[in-house]
């Protein structure tokens, strides 16, 4: 699929307001975008719910909430490119206009952030550029943060380091263990979620550089 360039100018409103979202577990953040979509709060469609593990457990609750579910294992590519293009044409195949990863444990190759520029979004527990990558609430703790949080960002070729569309803070607690912040970050992360899936559709936004440009806020 062939996207307009996202840089510079202001982007017109997405013609596609279909969604792919891309799991690998629980699909908490899933649920909380079909709540958002469902309540009227956010104007789209789930057009696919891709996981790589046929046992995620959101696949169980996408598939009763009545979604296209499409399994894709990610055991025996030998290329991650090879692999990236099973997903790009089943997200064709779903006419899907933007990505949404929640919790898709997989690196993405240019093959699908060619296929969709600025158009794939991610969810990152922690208040980047502080603590990318794996076990980021427990990070945040250890390293004796006062405030962490949740990130909506777009996804480039660094490691959770596309332009931030959304974030959100929570205070980290003395009394903390790496659940309890992680379970008061997953409460942002699914407030933000819906919100940035609307800026993104909405269109009226440029990216200049790293940042985000949207509405002069
Ligand atoms: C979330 O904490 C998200 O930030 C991270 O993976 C987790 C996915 O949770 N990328 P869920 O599957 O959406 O419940």
């Amino acid at each position: 699929m062939s996207e307009p360039d996202r840089g510079g100018q202001p982007t017109p409103p997405f013609g596609n307001r279909r969604l792919g979202v891309l799991i690998s577990g629980r699909g908490s953040n899933l649920e909380a975008i079909r709540t958002a979509i469902d309540s009227g709060e956010l104007d789209a469609t789930i057009g696919v719910v891709i996981s790589n593990r046929a046992e995620a457990a959101g696949l169980v609750h996408a598939r009763e909430a009545g979604l296209d579910t499409v399994t894709i294992s990610n055991r025996g590519w030998s290329r991650r490119e090879d692999y990236d293009r099973m997903l790009v044409s089943a997200l064709e195949e779903h006419e899907v206009g933007l990505v949404c990863l929640a919790g898709f444990m997989r690196l993405l190759s240019s093959v699908m952030l060619d296929a969709y520029p600025h158009a794939v979004l991610n969810v990152h527990p922690s208040l980047l550029p502080a603590f990318p990558g794996m076990n980021a609430q427990q990070r945040a703790l250890a390293h004796g943060a006062r405030v962490s949080g949740a990130t909506i960002h777009f996804v480039d070729s660094e490691l959770d380091g596309g332009p931030i569309i959304l974030q959100g803070a929570v205070p980290v607690l003395q009394s903390d263990t790496p659940e309890a912040l992680a379970g008061r970050i997953l409460a942002e992360e699914h407030r933000l979620y819906p919100k940035a899936i609307r800026l993104v559709l909405d269109g009226g936004w440029r990216i200049d550089g790293r940042r985000f440009l949207c509405g002069g806020s």
